[in-house]
């Protein structure tokens, strides 16, 4: 088991990161050392999420580096300035919507930044050959994997079949990662993840868009024939599984973390209105009436769906959270965190939605 003591996390200001900071330092007694959140504050990154772990822990076990991950002279100085021994790696562009207008972003911060972190990780390791003690981890997605027909799963060994610029991306920095293992030593560990839910969000994915539109009375874009199938995982079990390999991993190698969790978007939504208007006390029949198929997106992935027996036998590694309690939560989250909400559905995210899609929210 690995003593992780100077942990620095990229991406903390986001929808995972922020949640993995909150659990380190909120739940997990057994770590006691110091988190170093760089983040470059993109659209997707937000210090409204961790304002109060500011206030609790700043200064002592929580410090905040505004920076972009491409900058390898800022990202060296952090790791002498904090001494740090551990990496967990959240930071990217991470929307598929986004990496189809715009893919240019997703390969400089994905592939060009991940390159840098293994570079700047390599250069302050090096001492002896690589030292031993310390550990890169490598948060990834199912969707480096391509798509699935009704049948079967994704393990471990399933090629990479990328199809969005996005899941392109992150394959390329997977290759990256592992190969900064054969080639060079450096114990990295990664994992594949399936699609994410719960507080913290941005919405513009799938659920906080869901939930937000239909409390504001906006129309609900279903891509397609609404058949698309997701594997939900809520995010305080992905980070669980994250801090689990993290200490207790084999170097070198990768797991696939999922929700064994399949549905498909018309019926989760389905799901999501008749919780939403019991709590918002609005009328099931007109929300449902404000569902809107829309034109599908380009190149849109079918299925989705882990096996995750590596973790689970390996690691004894468990999903904790029903989807049914993991929604209510997530509902309960955005409805009552006005301010949050607000503070991105107005100013810049709503020119930009309102100039690429309309008014759909
Ligand atoms: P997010 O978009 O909510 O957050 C990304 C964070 O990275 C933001 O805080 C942003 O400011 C920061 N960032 C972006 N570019 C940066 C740069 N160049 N330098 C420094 N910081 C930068 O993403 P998320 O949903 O929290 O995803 C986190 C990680 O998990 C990503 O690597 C993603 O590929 C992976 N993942 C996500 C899901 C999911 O369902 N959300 C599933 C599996 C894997
Ligand atoms: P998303 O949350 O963007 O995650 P990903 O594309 O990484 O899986 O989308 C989840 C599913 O929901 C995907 O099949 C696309 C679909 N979707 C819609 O039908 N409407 C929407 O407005 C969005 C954002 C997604």
């Amino acid at each position: 088991m690995r003593t992780l003591k100077n942990i620095l996390v990229t991406g903390g200001a986001g929808f995972i990161g922020c949640n993995f900071i909150r659990l380190l330092l909120e739940k997990t007694p057994e770590f006691t050392g110091r988190i170093v959140n760089l983040d470059a504050l993109t659209y997707a990154g937000n210090s409204a999420s961790l304002r109060d772990i500011e206030r609790r822990f700043g200064g002592a076990r929580y410090l905040f580096e505004r920076g972009d991950i491409c900058d390898r002279a800022f990202v060296e100085t952090l790791f002498r300035k904090y001494d740090i021994d551990t990496v967990v790696h959240f930071a990217a562009e991470s929307h598929v919507d986004r990496s189809i207008l715009g893919p240019e972003a997703f390969v400089k911060t994905n592939v060009l930044g991940t390159f840098t972190l293994l570079e700047a990780a390599r250069a302050a390791w090096k001492t002896g050959g690589m030292r031993q003690d310390v550990v890169f981890h490598h948060v990834s997605t199912d969707e480096v994997y391509g798509s699935l027909g009704e049948t079967g799963y994704f393990t471990e060994t399933t090629p990479y079949d990328p199809r969005s610029p996005y899941s392109a991306s992150k394959a390329s920095s997977d290759h990256l990662v592992m190969a900064y293992f054969h080639t060079y030593g450096l114990p990295i560990t990664m994992s594949n993840c399936s699609n994410n839910y719960g507080p913290y969000q941005f919405p513009e994915k799938l659920i906080p868009l869901m939930i937000l539109n239909m409390r504001e009375g906006k129309p609900l874009p279903v891509y397609g024939d609404g058949k698309n199938i997701r594997d939900w995982v809520y995010v305080e079990d992905h980070n669980n599984a994250v801090w689990t390999i993290m200490r207790k991993g084999v170097t070198g190698e990768k797991y696939n973390i999922g929700g064994e969790n399949e549905w498909e978007n018309i019926t989760l939504l389905q799901s999501l209105i008749a919780i939403v208007s019991e709590k918002a006390k609005l009328d099931p029949a007109k929300v449902r009436g404000t569902i809107s198929y829309v034109k599908d997106r380009p190149g849109h992935d079918r299925r989705y769906a882990m096996d995750c027996t590596k973790i689970k036998r390996g690691l004894a590694w468990r999903q904790g959270v029903s989807f049914e309690e993991g929604l209510e939560r997530t509902v309960d989250w955005y409805l009552e965190n006005n301010a949050w909400v607000d503070g991105i559905r107005s100013g810049e995210y709503q020119s930009w939605v309102e100039k690429n899609y309309g008014d759909r929210g």
